[in-house]
């Protein structure tokens, strides 16, 4: 094992990616490994210290990989284990880490297990799955709703039983109740580990443990299913499962692991990533990314209420400082890109990509860039339904068109919520295709390539990809990023999200203009606090009418810190 400062992760930043849209170095239109390590020095250049890669092993691709028919083998089009060492190799070389997506609430249905557990009753594996009787009359077990649409249960007419999927049809879920199964998930987790990878991107950990009695959920009006996420959501035994976890696998190695969670509440986030509990470093949190919609639904546009925006940011740095850890993001391969849904896409495209980068690299927890979201890549907005990719759309466009909404209304939805609006290629240049491809990509470049890719973007000074570049050299120089206290300032303005980071020496001043207008800071003490103070960062060339904020203007101030 190596030796070194275990809490490295607190001071990375991780830069995501999503194997099938980055770049394609074999001209079949998907992306794959070895084009990953034809870019690892643009990864190295923008000075990222981990990368999240996500799932890249055999998988029908009915959910682009986060249906595992293998969890040993690498998806033909991504390349070979051959292909995948070398990058373990080329990135360790670069003095980087790789930390691999692991999915184990649920595999493909093609999983060797799988087959194995839908043959028979008696089958050794048929308890690796949740496997129900229904109520009589084609009725499922219970009313839960799948998260991509339709019951979570499906009806096996072989054995005559159903069995859950909590994501698609072709996801079923795993039975982490059944002790050999999770003996088999940590030795797969050890395959890899052996292999020297730095961690793991847990998805949907908090998903694996159910309630056994399996109750009826809630119907909230306008849904057609139960809400299960009361009895698997943060499940009875979940803490038991990743201290075990921990027990028996992650504590052997010097990685970082972040589990995927949504529905953690602060609360429960000081439980998962309390070093005193032994489970993980970190979660994602979907709080933030839930304020735009109504009642829980994130195809229910709502506009952005920032006061709320801060108040939960507040919530999650002030609660876990000292306990916990956050990890940041604003982007990944499920949301929309955060340019087009909390910045301005059009006039203020760089300014607001700036103003948002620091609005969060500015805060305490490991940060996570999103491929593209350094060069400010945007949403999409297909004009026809068969250019989209994803099965959660198309199973929501289904869904919604019973429940009355016109088609308009579903495209609108999907051009603001569709998670395809992250999965278009990666734009590396103005050239065909933006670089991404030789051949014909899987999905549709965003037209915007010609003014948004990489190539432009190295070659201007005053480039979102050198800002950000900024913003991570920073974070390595200044402790207080790393661990000063988090205070709001500014509470109810609902146009300025500022904050102060108080460290033992240094404080830093954030202050971020979300909207398109000049505003007034009406605080005087605080302008009279920043008032000839350093400036330490900023999108704006001059900071010398510090009464007021431009469109989109982020500036962070650095004082002394008041003992
Ligand atoms: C969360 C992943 O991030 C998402 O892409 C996937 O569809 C679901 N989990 C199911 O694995």
């Amino acid at each position: 094992m190596k030796k070194t400062n275990r809490d490295w992760w607190k001071k990375s930043v991780v830069y995501q990616i999503y194997p099938k849209s980055f770049y394609d170095s074999n001209g079949d239109g998907v992306g794959d490994i070895l084009g990953i390590v034809e870019k690892l020095d643009y990864l190295k250049k923008l000075g990222i210290d981990v990368i999240w890669v996500s799932p890249i092993y055999d998988s029908p691709q009915v959910d682009n990989g986060y249906d595992i028919r293998n969890y040993k083998a690498i998806f033909h089009q991504y390349g070979t284990m051959d292909d995948f060492d070398l990058l373990l190799k080329e990135v360790h070389k670069r003095d980087m880490k790789l930390v691999m997506d692991l999915v184990v609430n649920h595999t493909s249905d093609e999983h060797i297990w799988f087959i194995e557990s839908r043959k028979n009753k008696n089958s050794p594996y048929r308890d690796y799955y949740i496997w129900r009787d229904g109520k009589g009359d084609g009725m499922p077990p219970n009313n839960w709703g799948s998260i991509f649409g339709g019951s979570a249960w499906k009806y096996d007419e072989k054995t005559e039983q159903y069995y859950l999927h909590l994501f698609a049809v072709k996801q079923p879920d795993l039975n982490w109740e059944n002790e050999e199964l999770r003996k088999d998930i940590y030795k797969m987790m050890r395959f890899w580990l052996d292999k020297g990878i730095d961690g793991f991107r847990m998805d949907v950990i908090n998903f694996i443990s159910k309630n056994q009695q399996f109750p009826d959920g809630e119907i909230r009006e306008g849904q057609a299913f139960g809400d299960g996420g009361p009895y698997f959501v943060n499940g009875p035994r979940i803490h038991e499962y990743l201290q075990e976890m921990n027990r028996e696998v992650l504590s052997k190695y010097d990685i970082m692991t972040v589990g995927e969670m949504p529905g953690a509440s602060t609360e429960d986030a000081k439980k998962y990533t309390n070093p005193q509990n032994n489970e993980l470093n970190m979660i994602f949190t979907f709080e933030h990314m839930n304020l735009d919609c109504k009642n829980g639904d994130k195809w229910d546009l709502k506009p952005l209420d920032l006061v709320e925006l801060k108040k939960n940011f507040e919530k999650w740095q002030t609660s876990l400082h000292g306990i916990g850890w956050n990890s940041l993001y604003w982007n990944n391969h499920d949301q929309p890109r955060i340019v087009s849904r909390f910045g301005d896409d059009e006039t203020y495209r760089e300014k607001s990509a700036k103003m948002l980068a620091v609005c969060l690299h500015m805060m305490q927890g490991t940060p996570y860039i999103y491929q593209g979201e350094e060069i400010g890549m945007t949403n999409v907005r297909f004009e026809k339904l068969e250019d989209y990719r994803d099965i959660e759309l198309f199973n929501m466009y289904k869904e919604k068109q019973q429940l009355g909404w016109s088609h308009k209304k579903i495209m609108n939805a999907i051009y603001a919520k569709g998670r395809d609006n992250a999965r278009t290629p990666m734009q590396w240049d103005d050239g065909e295709n933006a670089g991404f491809t030789k051949g014909t990509p899987w999905i549709n470049v965003n037209p915007r390539y010609k003014e948004i890719n990489v190539k432009a973007a190295l070659e201007h000074k005053e480039s979102i990809f050198y800002f950000y570049q900024r913003l991570i050299q920073l974070r390595k120089e200044k402790d207080v990023i790393t661990s000063g206290k988090f205070e709001l300032l500014l509470r109810d303005n609902p146009k300025i999200f500022a904050y102060k980071r108080i460290g033992e020496k240094e404080t830093f001043i954030v202050l971020c203009n979300f909207s398109n207008e000049h505003i007034t800071i009406e605080d005087l003490e605080l302008v009279s606090e920043i008032k000839n103070a350093p400036v330490v960062i900023s999108n704006e060339k001059t900071n010398n009418n510090r009464k007021e904020l431009t469109p989109y203007e982020a500036v962070v101030y650095s004082l002394m810190s008041k003992n």
